[in-house]
């Protein structure tokens, strides 16, 4: 497995590759998420290009950056482990060289869910991973549905922008208690790391519910929001039940929807999706 830094670098080795190149856009600190992507894309491609980039762009003010873990020595390892081609890790200079100030903007979609409350953070998302796919040039791109609404985003970015990417979207991975897989797990304590199950417990309850014929999306919203409240340690941020692709809130009775959530748990947090479908009932949490 080979690494590279610099843009001139990256073109050198990238050029090297059989094709086609799966590409696996992360920000590091890997997990099991992570690596089940590398795992489909060597499954499905030639060659597999990972990054690794803690992206500034995406990340408010607020937010802290400086504290977003890292462990570069580590994911290296676990890369190659899962039989990476070529990493790329480039530097916030080698990104956004100063004067830097062309951005990819997905209008309607970075409006609701995370963008209601993180307005510029999809503005980040969306050029880095262009900039990713202009580096690598993929012909695919895995990414993770715990980021339901990133898919969503990259997908529409894609299209818009005529990127020749198969864009992938890979299940969640899961923690044996229900609890989706993030590099943000490791800030919660052991109560709140017990506490942040009941994301996973509320979309079971309501996918308990769907399956036994609740349609309608109010109820589905008002299932997740009381278990979240049983939690002490947990509140909701928003719990929604939309159209998969357009992201719009649903009314009524629904057969098909993607119910997602954000919920703190002390200074962290979370979020959790399920995809309801009404052929085959859910997708995305074990019974
Ligand atoms: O999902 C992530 O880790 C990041 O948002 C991504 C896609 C690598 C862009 O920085």
């Amino acid at each position: 497995m080979k690494t590279v830094n610099t843009i001139s670098e990256l073109r050198a080795a990238r050029a090297e590759l059989p094709e086609p190149v799966g590409i696996v856009p992360t920000m590091g600190f890997l997990h099991e998420g992570h690596l089940s992507l590398a795992r489909r894309a060597r499954h499905e491609c030639a060659s597999v290009v990972a990054t690794i980039f803690v992206n500034p762009t995406q990340f408010a003010p607020e937010e802290d950056l400086d504290a977003y873990p890292r462990d570069l020595d580590r994911d290296l390892a676990l890369l190659e482990g899962a039989g990476v081609d070529l990493v790329w890790t480039p530097t916030p200079d080698v990104m956004y060289p100063p004067n830097f100030q062309t951005w990819v903007i997905v209008e309607d979609l970075t409006r609701v869910l995370e963008g209601a409350s993180r307005p510029t953070h999809f503005r980040g998302v969306a050029t880095v991973v262009a900039m990713l796919f202009n580096g690598v040039q993929p012909q695919r791109a895995y990414f993770g549905q715990k980021d339901a609404q990133q898919a969503v985003v990259v997908q529409r970015m894609v299209q818009d922008l005529n990127y020749p990417i198969e864009v992938v979207v890979c299940p969640i991975v899961r923690e044996a208690d229900g609890l989706a897989m993030s590099s943000r797990n490791t800030y919660l304590n052991p109560d709140q790391r017990q506490a942040a199950t009941v994301l996973s417990r509320s979309l079971k309850a309501a996918k308990l519910a769907f399956h036994a014929g609740e349609r309608d999306a109010d109820a589905l919203r008002a299932i997740v929001a009381e278990v979240v409240a049983s939690e002490p340690l947990a509140q909701l941020e928003y719990i929604s039940c939309a159209h998969p692709e357009t992201l719009q809130e649903l009314d009524g009775s629904i057969e098909n929807g993607l119910l997602s959530m954000a919920v703190r748990v002390g200074r962290t947090r979370l979020i959790d999706n399920l995809v309801i479908t009404g052929d085959s009932g859910t997708r995305n949490v074990k019974t």
